[in-house]
């Protein structure tokens, strides 16, 4: 066989094994079966001397890998926050994978850096944030949150007159950094690798639905970075910024907003009040892999001040061509070579409009109320406001509620996630697919039922 059809059979292989894996998304167990877990065990070996066939290699990962995934991408997957790749962005992801641009300077990839740029111009307009503002595509909202926060080191640093980049934190003057109680932890994570500390924090107090509350703000003097957050990954709620944007940035605070999903409430007329007061942060992040239903890892961070992220992040060397009038992407990001995120992003705003972004967003929050109202219906008390996609439901006594999730989660309808919530043991809905209908959640809500009222006998 020749070289050409050798690639253009694995090529094609690989697509069929792909659709037939998502066309079983809806009706297959949602949790792999014990069985397919213990087989993944076949691919643990020494490190063969050997090579294998092309399509064996393949064949191998789907028949050894495919039954043992968890089926994420489906319609009735609750966990975490897990949205399941559109099929257009698939596609576009597979054929941005064929081109394997590494997106680093414009000049060498212009196709992939301007879709980028589009995408990244689109966003700015959907979530209200400045035109002529930054932004980087990086692997999630942990990076994110870590780029925007470099950037604010940058600036906070550089106003007080000490060159962080390049002389580091080793005795710099103290910055004050202020979190909400209920900050993510990857926030925290993203503020230790900055060198501010995990723990030197200041606190600021929350409501009973994980809100900062502005009335009790801490007190703002001297170089400070303030961390807000919209769509608490418990209850969905969002902290108040255009109030603490008042009573801060008027200190030369430096805000910013961790809105892993919640950001894209920004794009719905039913939801954009949520948001309100958020354009006058100085910097968001936000995750694609999430709510924008795009494949793995995707997210994206965007700065006001576009000179902070640049002196945070660009380099130069005399091999790069970096010294051009056009958008270099990796003068924004971490990394310096990188996939073309940005491609995956712009396939699904292409694809569904503002229109039908909007309405995807309604659609995933109309469909927590069904399950919060079927809930309530059957007896359980619903812990939160539903306001976004976010549910917390409890069956009984702490004990009661794990033992319900246990059975729901090996029963295999759908697959939804433990917390605790201020102190009481909680199920957490998530309802972040685009493809999720109220089928599904009626379906999930008989089989919870059931599985409750099981646990309960
Ligand atoms: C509010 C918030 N911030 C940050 C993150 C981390 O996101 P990622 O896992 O995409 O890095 C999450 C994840 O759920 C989140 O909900």
């Amino acid at each position: 066989m020749s070289e050409d059809s050798k690639l253009r059979n694995l090529l094609i292989d690989a697509a069929e094994r792909g659709v037939a894996y998502r066309e079983s998304a809806t009706e297959r167990p949602v949790a792999p079966t014990a069985e397919a877990v213990a087989g993944a065990a076949t691919f643990i070996e020494a490190m063969p001397l050997e090579g294998t066939d092309d399509e064996a290699v393949l064949a191998m990962l789907d028949e050894v890998g495919s039954p043992a995934t968890m089926m994420m991408a489906g319609p009735r997957f609750f966990g975490f926050v897990i949205g399941g790749s559109l099929p257009v962005t698939v596609a576009a992801n597979w054929l941005a994978s064929a081109w394997d641009q590494n997106v680093v300077m414009h000049e060498i990839t212009p196709a992939t850096s301007t879709l980028e740029r589009v995408a990244m111009d689109w966003m700015f307009e959907l979530f209200g944030l400045p035109a002529d503002a930054a932004a980087a595509f990086v692997t999630g909202a942990t990076v994110a949150n870590f780029t925007c926060l470099a950037a604010a080191r940058n600036r906070i640093y550089s106003d007080i007159g000490w060159d962080v980049e390049g002389d580091g934190l080793i005795g710099a003057p103290p910055v004050t950094v202020i979190v909400s109680e209920e900050a993510h932890p990857t926030l925290l994570k993203a503020l230790g690798l900055l060198g501010f500390g995990r723990n030197r924090v200041v606190r600021a107090a929350v409501d009973d639905q994980g809100r900062i509350d502005a009335g009790r703000f801490p007190e703002v003097n001297g170089p400070t970075i303030v961390c807000t957050q919209a769509g608490n990954i418990n209850t969905g709620a969002f902290d108040p910024v255009g109030k603490i944007c008042n009573l801060v940035k008027p200190k030369g605070a430096w805000v910013h907003v961790d809105g892993a999903f919640g950001l894209w409430a920004a794009t719905s007329p039913d939801k954009s009040h949520l948001c309100s007061g958020f354009a006058d942060a100085d910097s968001w992040a936000t995750d694609a892999h999430k709510w924008l239903n795009v494949p793995y890892d995707s997210g994206i961070a965007f700065v006001r001040d576009t000179a902070a992220l640049k002196s945070a992040m660009s380099i130069t060397a005399e091999y790069l061509m970096t010294d051009t009038e056009f958008r270099n992407p990796s003068d924004f990001t971490p990394e310096l070579s990188r996939r073309a995120r940005g491609v995956d992003v712009w396939a699904a705003l292409k694809s569904m409009g503002r229109k039908g972004l909007a309405e995807m967003i309604d659609r995933c929050c109309s469909n927590a109320r069904r399950f919060a109202d079927g809930f309530r219906a059957a007896g359980f008390d619903v812990l939160n406001d539903v306001v976004l996609n976010q549910v917390l439901v409890s069956f009984g006594d702490d004990a009661m509620t794990r033992k319900t999730i246990e059975g729901i989660q090996e029963e295999g309808t759908c697959w939804c996630g433990v917390t605790v919530w201020q102190g009481k043991t909680a199920m957490r809905i998530s309802v972040s697919n685009w493809s999720t209908t109220e089928k599904d959640v009626d379906r999930s809500l008989d089989a919870i039922t059931a599985i409750a009222k099981k646990a309960k006998s």
